[in-house]
């Protein structure tokens, strides 16, 4: 039984890994002797992550544009070059927009779909090779989506393409789960509520207590809370579990 918890030794790949719940998800799996892969469109942003985080162990920031199905190619084969296997496929990118009804705009429908959706597909099949190498009847590779708790109940905000391609982004999980689950291969979404990034700044302390008292946790997100739930799909003890929509907002959709 030892080592059930553990992912020291694996390879992760964090797509938005260089801020926010990217860089909180890189953060924690760092630390635990993952040797992880960060990306974004920022080069300066994800060289400064990966050398922060270089600190606890190995982080390499991977520059690219998800916002295309080439450019999450090129992504994958760059991917490829450097590592023959992949453990663990974070796809966390995202973007989000909101405007009233009537002023709703195709470019923002359309750049929400191609990358919180439509990335997430593509970016999945291209690495689908290395992960295959990682998986075995004994070590399950894992992907875990970053979904929203605005896929699973509809909040104040007027972001329809947002709640459209995160409900979707559950249930995509499902289908590549059940397609991939007897290769050894679990797929899994993260439903996360209210954590500390530039999609939902917490820069006054005012916000922080009116977010909290939203929550029945009575808190916010941490590093701690999305890591370990990242972690622990990743580990052996969650070799079991597939297609599941983890709701992770100490308990703010009930
Ligand atoms: N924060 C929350 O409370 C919350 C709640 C529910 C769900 N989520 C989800 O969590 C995920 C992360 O969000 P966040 O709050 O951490 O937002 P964030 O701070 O805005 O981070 C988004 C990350 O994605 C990267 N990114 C954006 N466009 C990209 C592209 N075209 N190609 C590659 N990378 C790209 C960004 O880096 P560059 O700009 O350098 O590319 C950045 O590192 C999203 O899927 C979001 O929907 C967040």
């Amino acid at each position: 039984m030892s080592g059930l918890l553990s992912v020291e030794g694996k390879t992760a790949l964090v797509t938005g890994g260089g801020s926010g719940i990217g860089q909180m998800i890189a953060q924690v799996l760092v630390a635990q002797g993952v040797r992880t892969y960060i990306v974004g469109r920022t080069r300066a942003t994800l060289e400064a992550t990966a050398a922060e985080l270089s600190a606890t162990g190995t982080c390499i920031a991977l520059p690219g544009d998800l916002s295309t199905v080439e450019g999450g190619r090129a992504v994958a084969a760059a991917f490829a070059q450097l590592e023959p296997k992949l453990d663990l496929l974070v796809n966390n990118a995202g973007t989000m927009y909101d405007a009233p009804i009537a002023d709703f705009t195709e470019e923002g429908w359309d750049s929400v779909v191609d990358l919180n959706l439509k990335s997430v597909f593509f970016l999945t099949q291209a690495l689908l090779p290395q992960l295959r190498a990682a998986a075995s009847a004994e070590t399950h590779a894992a992907v875990v989506n970053i979904g929203s708790i605005g896929g699973l109940r509809i909040g104040p905000k007027e972001n329809y393409s947002y709640q459209a391609a995160k409900a979707a982004l559950h249930h995509m999980s499902g289908g590549l789960a059940k397609r991939l689950a007897a290769e050894n291969i679990t797929v899994n979404a993260i439903a996360p509520g209210f954590f500390p990034s530039a999609l939902t700044p917490v820069d006054q302390p005012e916000i922080v207590e009116m977010m909290s008292n939203m929550v029945p946790r009575k808190r916010i997100g941490t590093p701690e809370d999305i890591g370990g739930t990242v972690a622990f799909l990743a580990s052996r003890a969650a070799s079991f579990i597939t297609g599941a929509v983890i709701p992770l907002e100490g308990g703010m959709a009930l």
